[in-house]
């Protein structure tokens, strides 16, 4: 493990390698534990740079077993070599030069999962960012770009299949029992994108025939027995890469794309060129095993990583301070696929949640960081949801401003003049500025300032004037190493409607540009007026979440409750129902607290009622509107002093009183929205499902017996409708028999399955309650608990951490102490994984006084424990800062 060294990295810093890498030729002689790379890189100087400047390689945990210069050994004065780096001096002035690097490594022993390691007997690789430098000395970075062959020399039997990147150009036998393969890449690449699996896997084989008639092989590669569970990813593969075709001009470029599932993964998926890497739980699915989110999350997966082929790998990083000009992209890009497939508003309420709960959090704490960082001490530790999610709404809202025509003549120019290139968030601005014509200098700012901005409004209507004044103002929060900040172009979506529903059409508007529906805001504080409106407008601000802020805006509840039932955005009538009910949430957890009886206003339960029964509505929207707020939604807008037990108590009583009002509505949505005829994974019957099941979950409220989940649970023929029957036995009800029966049932029947078992794990991880940590600690000694696994590590102790705010956040501080033990403990063997859930700490300062106290001490004995690793240590450092 590479333990801290304190080290920063700036952008500032940043300067082009001395040395042009032309060509890489690795040869692998897999072995379990001793592994030996040969690597032969062609270099030359770069023009204008020092003749005397010795050639510096990347190396992590790495020994040398042999150099050579030209085919004739190197003495050992010219050279140095450490684990972390490989020196060479006196090299050739001018002419190209051959390095030929050998290393040993031991690929069973690799428990960090990042280079070369083994998983479920298989061998896999994993470079981003720095994985590459485990396996041979290297310039480690992606503006370093190159053609790459390699061979592959393993045992036969155990590895029938060896893979690597770009096209297959032949094998054969190597003699006692051993074979080899090799690979051939023409798209020069950075060497976090290269890929090697070796092994004895099933596969799923299909062909895609591209826009210019060309003919690709599909090839997913998953554990012998399970290939049947591959089809959906298949699937799903040929509708991204027609849709990347239609959309985006995007054509595949090789003869072949593989997708490799693996087990033991410390992320969803990695986007190697033309071998992708799976985390096996993004893959693998059929009704018997995945819910309707699995299946919407592989969808949405496997369209991220292949898109990324032109967003990443034909045009990639010139260094990781740029991750958001590949990861913000493409998330966009996945973003824009997915609404495509299925429900457009119920796929932006879904991300608008998914920000509000994961990226706004990271905004508006210690670790809030600009989406294009200027430093960084670990790269590992800005994989985080600000470069992705908040990237893709920046991307998001160059196409508002731009409109679809010039957004895609700005992306057209963006794949034209940088195809090949390693390049920055500069370059890709200038592409919609010069494609457009606008001036995206202020817009930029989002890229460099931290923080969620505050926008506030308030209306004002004159009658005899007609017009209708509407007041702007922007607030930028301080972000660590952000004390002030220039006011940012914040473009927001905008309707005005009538009493009656009408859409009421200004004749002008001054003191702001209004195009189409977007309002621009450029200033600290704006004032707009709108002419020539005939009565008091109702006004609906930033649908569709046009800006990723946090509005501030009284509006009354019949105003919401007008846009819940009349806007045509149907984002923002779904933002209306939360907004209505919000303040309630707030409320009962204060009165909670106090041990005030709950109440909820009429007016809220009335139109969410309303909504839940109106058959015009898509029941996935319906659904969404039933789903309240998250206990961890409602501590991020109390915004301090919070008291989980309060928040969990005042929301259940909200979920008790909506429940009681709408019995009926709830027993008539659970009898009717059956999915009649047999499964199908897609939009429309997964929207039954979630609706159904949103019913399922308030008629639990109201049963004080298990007797209906039981039921339920016996009844279901899927995934989604026995996790949501057997979470609802588990967390309502968890100390009765039925419950008990449930989980064992469940554990009994998916013993042998991983994935599922994950989830088995997971909803006992969420039972609310002090209890549950005990409950952690006796999973934890179960024979299916494996440290070792990714997946499992977060199902248990990641959901706990992240999910649980009663469980974890009891008031003895018993859940922070045994996750400072867990993460110590994880460090040692896997560092990304437990920088990864130590984040789940980030809002410890917003919990009371006690708490507080107990969450510091936590993190305190962390900090002060010896030998951490940089990515540990960062996170530590920054949390308590
Ligand atoms: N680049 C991968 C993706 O977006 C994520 C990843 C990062 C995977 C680092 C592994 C390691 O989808
Ligand atoms: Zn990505």
């Amino acid at each position: 493990m590479r333990t801290d060294t304190g080290q920063i990295v700036y952008l500032a810093d940043y300067r082009p390698t001395d040395f042009v890498l032309e060509r890489v030729d690795l040869t692998f002689e897999l072995h379990p534990t001793e592994t030996k790379v040969e690597a032969r890189l062609i270099f030359h100087r770069r023009e204008g740079t020092d003749r005397q400047a010795p050639l510096v390689l990347d190396g992590d945990e790495l020994t040398l077993s042999g150099l050579l210069l030209d085919q004739t050994e190197v003495s050992a004065a010219q050279y140095e070599a450490t684990a972390e780096s490989l020196t060479v001096r006196d090299l050739p002035e001018s002419a190209p030069f051959e390095l030929t690097i050998t290393t040993i490594i031991n690929p069973e022993a690799n428990t960090q999962l990042m280079g070369l390691y083994r998983t479920g007997g298989i061998y896999c690789t994993q470079c981003e960012a720095e994985g590459f430098r485990r396996i041979t000395y290297f310039p480690d970075r992606p503006d370093v770009l190159a053609p790459y062959t390699v061979n592959i020399i393993a045992d036969k039997a155990a590895n029938p299949l060896l893979l690597s990147n770009g096209n297959f150009l032949g094998g054969a036998g190597y003699g006692e029992g051993k074979h080899f393969a090799a690979w051939f890449d023409p798209h020069p690449k950075p060497s976090y994108l290269f890929a090697l699996v070796a092994g004895d896997l099933g596969v799923v084989e299909d062909t895609f025939v591209t826009a210019s008639g060309r003919e690709v092989a599909l090839k997913i590669y998953v554990e012998h027995g399970k290939e049947p569970r591959a089809a959906y990813a298949m699937d799903a593969l040929k509708r991204s890469m027609k849709w990347d075709e239609e959309r985006f001009g995007r054509e595949y470029d090789l003869d072949i794309f593989m997708i490799v599932a693996v087990s033991d993964f410390n992320m969803g998926a990695m986007e190697n060129k033309g071998l992708n890497v799976f985390n096996d739980k993004y893959v693998l699915a059929d009704p018997e095993i995945a819910t309707d989110a699995d299946y919407a999350n592989i969808e949405a997966i496997i369209a991220h990583e292949y898109f990324h082929n032109w967003t990443g790998n034909r045009i990639t990083c010139r260094d990781w301070f740029q991750l958001c000009l590949k990861e913000g992209l493409t998330v966009y890009r996945d973003h824009e696929f997915s609404a495509d497939q299925r429900s457009r508003p119920v796929k932006r309420i879904a991300e608008v949640r998914h920000l509000k709960s994961e990226q706004f959090p990271e905004d508006g704490g210690p670790l809030a960081h600009p989406v294009r960082p200027t430093k960084y001490r670990e790269i590992n530790n800005f994989y985080t949801t600000t470069v992705y999610e908040k990237g893709s709404e920046v991307t998001r809202m160059i196409a508002t401003l731009l409109g679809r025509d010039l957004f895609k003549q700005g992306t057209d120019l963006y794949f034209d003049r940088h195809d090949g290139q390693a390049v920055t968030i500069e370059d890709f601005i200038k592409c919609f500025e010069d494609a457009s014509g606008r001036d995206l200098t202020q817009f930029s700012l989002w890229y460099h300032q931290a923080g969620t901005p505050l926008v506030t409004a308030s209306g004002t209507y004159d009658a005899g004037g007609r017009s209708f004044t509407l007041s702007l103002e922007q607030m930028m929060p301080v972000t660590p190493g952000q004390t002030t900040k220039e006011p940012m172009h914040i473009p927001l979506r905008m309707a005005l409607f009538a009493e009656d529903g009408a859409l009421l059409t200004p004749t002008s508007v001054t003191g702001a540009e209004l195009t189409d529906d977007v309002l621009h805001l450029t200033e600290r504080a704006q004032t707009v007026v709108f002419h020539g409106i005939p009565s008091r407008p109702v006004l609906s601000l930033n649908r569709s979440f046009s800006t990723p802020i946090n509005l501030q805006f009284s509006q009354s509840a019949g105003d919401m409750a007008l846009i819940a039932r009349y806007e045509t955005d149907h984002f923002a009538r779904w933002q209306a129902l939360i907004d209505l009910g919000l303040p309630n949430l707030l409320q009962a957890a204060r009165d909670a607290r106090q041990g005030i009886a709950v109440t909820c206003d009429a007016a809220f339960v009335d139109a969410l009622l309303a909504a839940a029964k109106d058959e015009s509505l898509e029941p996935a929207f319906r659904a969404q509107a039933l789903a309240l707020p998250s206990e961890a939604d409602i501590a991020r807008e109390l915004g301090g002093d919070n008291d989980p037990d309060a928040i969990h108590a005042g929301r259940q009583a909200i979920l008790a009183l909506i429940a009681e009002a709408g019995k009926d509505v709830f027993t008539a949505l659970y009898d009717n929205m059956q999915t009649p005829g047999p499964f199908s994974p897609d939009a429309a019957s997964a929207g039954r499902r979630a609706l159904r099941n949103a019913a399922f979950t308030y008629l639990s409220q109201s049963d004080n017996a298990p007797a209906r989940a039981k039921a339920a649970y016996d009844a279901a023929n899927n995934m989604t409708d026995l996790s949501a029957a057997l979470t609802i036995l588990a967390h309502r009800f968890p100390e009765t028999a039925e419950a008990k029966a449930a989980l064992e049932n469940f554990h009994d029947r998916f013993a042998e399955n991983a994935l599922v078992i994950d989830k088995w794990f997971a909803i006992q991880a969420a039972i609310p309650g002090a209890a549950t940590l005990e409950r952690i600690q006796g999973l934890m000694e179960t024979p299916l608990f494996k440290r070792t696994n990714p997946n499992r590590m977060r199902a248990l102790v990641g959901t706990f951490a992240f999910a649980n705010p009663t469980g974890f956040g009891r008031a003895d501080g018993a859940g922070y102490r045994f996750l400072a033990q867990e993460i110590l403990d994880i460090d040692q063997r896997n560092p990304q994984l437990a920088a990864r859930i130590l984040t789940s700490m980030r809002s410890w300062r917003l919990l009371e006084p006690v708490r507080a106290d107990h969450a510091r001490s936590a993190l305190m004995q962390i900090e002060r424990a010896g030998g951490l690793s940089t990515d540990v240590r960062d996170i530590v450092d920054r949390i308590l800062k």
